[in-house]
C-alpha cells in the first residue's frame, strides 16, 4: 500500500524515503538474514575491557548473527516482525545489538546506496506483482549448507488494471 499503486508510476527519492514500513521490513530482513554474519577487527594495542585483556594483534570477532537472534535482545527472535523497526520502537534499539552494515569508522560505505537500491527494487516489483504463500512455501527459511543462499517458493501473480490476473 506504500507503493504508488497501479499503473506503476515514477518513484522519486522522497517517495522511497517516506515508505516507513518498507524501511522497517528491510531492516527486519537484515536482522534475520545479515549478509555479513560476523565482523572482525585486529587489536592495534593491548586493551582491557570489562576485566578482559585483549592483547595487541589479537583478532576479535563480533558475532552478528547470534546477536541478531538473541532472545534477551529480540523477543521471539525467529519471528519476522518489522514493527521492531517502526517509529517508537526503533529508537530503543542499542546500535551494538544490530549491525547489518558493521559499526564504527570501517563500517559499510555502501549502506545508503544499498538501502535505497533495495527499496527501489522492492517497490518496482510490488507495483507489478503480488506475492503469496503456497503449499511449497517454507515459512522458516533454511540456509543451504555452505552456499550462503536460500530458496523461497511463493505464488507470484501480475497486476493488471489494478486487479490480480489469475496466472500463477
Ligand atoms: C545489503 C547490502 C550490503 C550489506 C549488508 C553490506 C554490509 C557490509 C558490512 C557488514 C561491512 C563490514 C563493516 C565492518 O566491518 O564494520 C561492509 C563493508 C564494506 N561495504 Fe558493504 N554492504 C552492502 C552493500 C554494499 C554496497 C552496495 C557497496 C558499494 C557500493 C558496499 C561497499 C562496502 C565497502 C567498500 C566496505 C569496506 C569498508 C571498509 O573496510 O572501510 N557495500 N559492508
Amino acid at each position: 500500500s506504500e507503493s504508488s499503486g497501479y499503473p506503476p508510476g515514477p518513484i522519486d527519492y522522497q517517495t522511497l524515503m517516506d515508505m516507513e514500513y518498507l524501511d522497517a521490513a528491510i531492516n527486519e530482513s537484515l536482522r534475520l538474514y545479515p549478509i555479513v554474519n560476523r565482523l572482525e577487527r585486529v587489536a592495534k594495542a593491548s586493551v582491557e575491557i570489562n576485566n578482559l585483556l585483549i592483547p595487541k594483534d589479537m583478532v576479535v570477532m563480533v558475532p552478528v548473527w547470534p546477536l541478531h537472534r538473541n532472545p534477551e535482545i529480540w523477543p521471539e527472535p525467529e519471528k519476522f516482525k518489522p514493527e521492531r523497526f517502526t517509529k517508537g520502537n526503533k529508537e530503543t534499539i542499542d546500535p551494538y545489538t544490530y549491525m547489518p552494515f558493521g559499526m564504527g569508522p570501517r563500517n559499510c560505505i555502501g549502506m545508503r546506496f544499498a538501502l535505497v537500491s533495495m527499496k527501489l527494487v522492492m517497490t518496482k516489483i510490488l507495483q507489478r506483482f503480488s506475492f503469496s504463500v503456497c503449499n511449497e512455501t517454507e515459512v522458516r527459511l533454511q540456509m543451504l549448507t555452505f552456499q550462503l543462499c536460500f530458496i523461497l517458493t511463493v505464488k507470484v501473480r501480475p497486476w493488471c488494471d489494478g486487479s490480480l490476473m489469475n496466472e500463477t
